[in-house]
């Protein structure tokens, strides 16, 4: 699988470890910055995520901030993303068996690096179930 990941600078300590747990699963993964602690406007980052996972067929994507409520919010406003706030192994299989879920957001302030590693273990491990899954995926949509 190919992913995009950012942060901002809430999210940026965690977010080389985490490039190194997707690429040990053996991902390959692009990284869209924060490249540093300076304060950024974690929106710049969703959208920038959210239109290169657009344009890249069958990519995913990561986006850490403090709480991950606001890349969430931000990723979700694109047509066809599908962001997902995760905060264990559980809602992160949840995410991606029922919701197809297409972006995978946490955050850095919430969750430690052990239950990060469970969160993206869970979510590479998982496919989209389908079936009666489907229509409701499809009625996400507006
Ligand atoms: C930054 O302080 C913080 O507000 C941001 O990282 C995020 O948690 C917003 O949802």
């Amino acid at each position: 699988m190919k992913f995009y990941i950012a942060c901002d600078h809430a999210g940026f300590d965690i977010k080389d470890s985490v490039i190194k747990i997707l690429e040990d699963f053996g991902n390959e993964v692009v990284n869209l910055g924060t490249n540093s602690k300076e304060r950024v406007d974690y929106p710049d980052f969703a959208h920038k995520l959210s239109e290169a996972v657009l344009k890249d067929k069958g990519s995913q994507g990561v986006l850490i901030c403090g709480t991950g409520i606001g890349m969430s919010l931000s990723a979700n406003k694109h047509k066809g993303i599908r962001a997902a706030l995760c905060h264990d192994a559980y809602t992160a299989t949840m995410a991606r068996a029922h919701n197809d879920a297409n972006v995978l957001c946490f955050g850095e302030r919430v969750v430690g690096l052990g239950v990060v590693s469970s969160i993206v273990q869970a979510w590479c491990d998982t496919s989209f179930e389908g079936g009666r899954h489907a229509n409701r995926v499809q009625k996400i949509e507006l």
